[in-house]
């Protein structure tokens, strides 16, 4: 991919006075009203300080979940308005609304070197829908507009694609800029063997990246929720866990295209459903009819961890299980360590995810102990995947 303009290309002069309209990415977990991972709010600060240093008007736009349309409000983006006071030191605006005259006005009103935080963008179905006079609205709040959400620039949405069409020139923030530069280097020159480890939930929130990178890589793990549609399609039990049927088709053709290369859990920890209190571990693939898997066992740890080496590539996508229950996080705490382990030995390791972050933090790794570790999830594994991102195909070529 090209590079693209980054905000210090438009002469800092011209930030004074103008409002700017920046993409973030501040999908971050919340429990309780309370922010459990800020990781991609602090990426996102040495842009938002470039900005109000130069006297810009910055205008934050993110989405928080999935609330397809509904203002839920535990989706509510005031949890990161909280942390924004806090971490850049001032009060910031937020007018609990994301377009129409209203916030239009305060846009307007905002003093050089001031910052308002818009509410969730996927209050708005069209938002999602790409919808065109949703993006001439959010266009109508800024002059300049910067992406800095490299977590969602895999979607193209009115925010990271429809609203871009009002803008002369489109700018990446400090952050995308830095990913880039770092995963463009990685797919042009891959040290190999390349390790891929996939964990998380869904297959169908994955399948174009994972189809991709199946044939890339040397080797697949897959654990976490993944693995079960893997298994069944296999023969195996999975008693209760959860299976995406309407991939079972792919999943058996997968695993015969690529027999050896894809290597899934040989042995769980497993609970009643809903995490009961009566754990198991197992030392067999089969998961037994009234259970449900919720870790990888110690048999499957061995297995991966055998083949996180320090050489080559390894990306990791999503945690092994149920990470955040103490009982479930051992398999996802093990193969963290031994990830670590790899980087310091001489690999390149790459981690990607939301879900992963808070995995490796659990986990007692720390940051240095990962070569990248990207703030995106799927953007990250499309990209590695070899897919074009939208969000960041629109920036301008510098
Ligand atoms: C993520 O967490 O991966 C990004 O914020 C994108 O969220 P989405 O998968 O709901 O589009």
């Amino acid at each position: 991919m090209k590079k693209k303009l980054l905000v210090t290309d438009l002469p800092s002069s011209q930030y004074e006075g103008k409002r700017v309209f920046v993409r973030v990415d501040f999908n971050v977990p919340v429990k309780g009203g309370k922010i459990t991972e800020d990781y991609r709010i602090r990426r996102t600060i040495p842009t938002i300080d470039y900005l109000t240093k130069c006297g810009a008007k910055v205008i934050l736009a993110s989405h928080m979940g999935r609330p397809k349309g509904r203002k839920i409000k535990d989706l509510s983006m005031a949890p990161v308005a909280a942390r924004l006071n806090e971490v850049l030191g001032t009060q910031i605006h937020f007018p609990d609304a994301v377009v129409g005259d209203r916030v239009e006005s305060a846009s307007k009103k905002l003093e050089n070197g001031e910052v308002m935080l818009l509410e969730n963008l996927r209050y708005y179905n069209e938002e999602t829908e790409n919808d065109s006079d949703f993006s001439k609205k959010l266009a109508l709040l800024a002059d300049i507009y910067v992406n800095e959400a490299f977590g969602t620039s895999h979607r193209a949405h009115a925010s990271t694609y429809g609203m871009t069409a009002y803008f002369d020139k489109k700018y990446a923030g400090f952050m995308v800029g830095n990913e880039m530069k770092f995963l463009n280097r990685l797919i042009k020159s891959p040290k190999n063997p390349y390790v891929v480890i996939v964990g998380g939930m869904k297959i169908k929130d994955k399948i174009g990246a994972l189809k991709k990178i199946i044939e890339k890589a040397d080797r697949v793990l897959v654990g976490g929720g993944v693995a079960y549609t893997f298994l069944e399609a296999c023969g195996v039990s999975v008693g209760k866990c959860s299976v995406e049927k309407d991939m079972l088709p792919w999943a058996r053709k997968a695993l015969e295209d690529y027999r050896g290369k894809i290597l899934l859990p040989v042995d769980h920890v497993m609970a009643e459903p809903a995490g009961g209190k009566k754990t198991l571990t197992v030392t067999g693939a089969e998961i037994y009819e009234d259970m449900t898997a919720y870790d990888i066992g110690p048999k499957t740890v061995e297995k991966f961890t055998s083949y996180i080496k320090g050489e080559g590539t390894v990306f990791w996508n999503g945690p092994m299980g149920f990470f955040e229950v103490d009982n479930f996080s051992n398999g996802t705490s093990a193969i963290a360590r031994s990830f670590a382990l790899a980087k310091w030995r001489g690999a390149t390791t790459v981690l990607g995810g939301g879900d992963s972050v808070a995995a490796l933090k659990k986990s007692g790794v720390d940051f240095s102990e990962v070569t990248h570790v990207s703030t995106g999830g799927g953007a990250c594994f499309e990209f590695l995947g070899g897919s074009d991102l939208p969000g960041i195909s629109i920036l301008s070529d510098s």
